[in-house]
């Protein structure tokens, strides 16, 4: 298994471009399904979550291919479907695979999808996509541990009313691939509005979906018989940027991050400004970030966007181990998903946890030790405190890291860090 053997201590300078969003790619890559003509998606970032989406398409009969080195253009054609199922083996290294379960239901009236088990960071159930989907007409069962669904009669699922109980991000995109191909108009209510929501709607309309209200909490949906090629830019990733901008500010470096969406990290930025931080728009598209001698804590509550990601929680729990005071950090995602907190504190950190509460007192010195990465963003989160950490830290599972980040020691290494990854 890898491992990252990093060095702190360095501030980091100079540049780094922002890639493609992991979280709006794999809808994107999963909406090919919905059409039998080709579409072509750039800003693909070289992520291992991006390669077992690929093999998942290809595994239904998709052809996926990725023409140029780096592979940051993806051509699907999905012209037939020869089996609309997502075995075990593939769910379970990503539970981005239930993306699949809506396209397949619509194009083709029937899907098997692997239920995908719960994960380090909480249950994570997908009882919301299910509900949403049979109030469009799928008869849905689960056995064996996978989900059935068939839509009896026509094969065509029918537009609906669907109002989630809870804000879900994939369950909405599901119901918004679903919708396209169904049979009159669906209205979405309490939808996710996250940007990834936006990027996905844009590629549907794109395709020949009439959607309206996407980013909003209501979005309604026309569907169409048959849905058309086309190309599309996945929209830079604003947690890959978020954590560059807390790279920057941890070791009290300066950084230009090129390439993001500076609209999307609104929270992020205002958050990070709290804490002392210098931030500005110096070009579109391009952050400079300047870390300040002394932090400021600052208490932060993930919610759903606009508000703070849960995505960004573990990197800014890193960050506040470095500032002066009490940083109250809420959870309100996802239950369990604290995990980097414990490996913290071996390095050094105040940190106690309160159910969904941290409670961080710092400023800390942070040693460097050996630490275990247990999700993506917990991952990123130690090499963040490793960057700031006297001595050397040593990051076992990065596997987890390079599901959703695009060749991190390089860039990092490219800004002045001293990482090295063994094998
Ligand atoms: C997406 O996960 C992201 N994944 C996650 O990113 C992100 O943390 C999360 O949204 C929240 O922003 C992708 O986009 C591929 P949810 P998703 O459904 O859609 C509960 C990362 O690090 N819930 O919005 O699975 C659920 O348990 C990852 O890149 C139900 O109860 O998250 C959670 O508490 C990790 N029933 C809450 O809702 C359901 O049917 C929000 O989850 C669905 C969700």
């Amino acid at each position: 298994m890898d491992r990252f053997l990093i060095e702190g201590g360095r501030p980091l300078e100079g540049s780094v471009r922002i890639g493609g969003a992991k979280n709006a790619a794999l809808p994107a890559m999963a909406a090919a399904l919905l059409t039998c003509e080709r579409v072509e998606l750039d800003n693909i970032p070289q992520v291992r979550d991006i390669i077992t989406m690929g093999r998942l398409l290809a595994h239904m009969g998709a052809v996926v291919e990725t023409p140029e080195l780096p592979p940051t253009t993806m051509i699907i054609r999905a012209e037939k479907i020869n089996g609309a199922e997502a075995p075990y083996e593939l769910v379970r290294t990503m539970r981005a695979s239930i993306l699949t379960l809506g396209p397949l239901i619509g194009r083709t009236g029937s899907a098997r999808v692997s239920l995908p088990g719960g994960c380090a960071i909480g249950a994570r159930p997908v009882d919301l996509h299910l509900k949403a989907l049979e109030q469009m007409g799928a008869e849905i069962s689960t056995s064996h541990g996978y989900v059935e669904a068939r839509v009896p009669g026509s094969g065509r699922l029918r537009g609906g009313h669907v109002i989630f109980d809870k804000i879900t991000v994939t369950g909405t995109e599901n119901v918004l691939m679903a919708a396209a191909l169904a049979e009159g108009e669906t209205k979405i209510e309490n939808a996710a509005r996250e940007p990834e929501i936006t990027d996905l709607a844009d590629l549907l309309i794109k395709m020949g979906a009439e959607i309206e209200g996407a980013g909003t909490p209501t979005i309604r949906v026309r569907g169409k018989q048959k849905l058309h090629a086309t190309q599309h830019t996945v929209i830079p990733d604003r947690i890959e940027a978020g954590t560059f901008l807390v790279a920057g500010a941890i070791t009290n470096g300066a950084l230009e991050l090129t390439g993001c969406a500076p609209e999307h990290l609104a929270s992020v930025i205002a958050k990070l400004r709290e804490t002392g931080v210098e931030i500005h728009e110096t070009a579109p598209g391009t952050l400079a970030v300047r870390g300040a001698k002394t932090l400021a804590a600052a208490d932060v509550r993930t919610e759903e966007y606009p508000g703070f990601a849960t995505d960004m929680q573990a990197q800014f729990m890193a960050l506040a181990t470095q500032a002066e005071g009490t940083s109250v950090i809420t959870e309100t995602i996802f239950e369990n998903r604290f995990l980097h907190a414990s490996e913290m504190i071996r390095m050094g950190a105040n940190i106690s946890i309160e159910g969904r509460r941290a409670i961080v007192h710092g400023p800390s010195t942070l040693s460097g030790t050996s630490v275990i990465a247990s999700d993506l963003r917990a991952s990123a989160s130690l090499v963040l405190a490793a960057l700031v950490a006297r001595g050397e830290t040593i990051v076992d599972r990065v596997y987890h890291i390079d599901r959703g980040y695009e060749r991190i020691e390089e860039k990092l290494s490219s800004i002045g860090a001293r990482i090295r990854r063994v094998h």
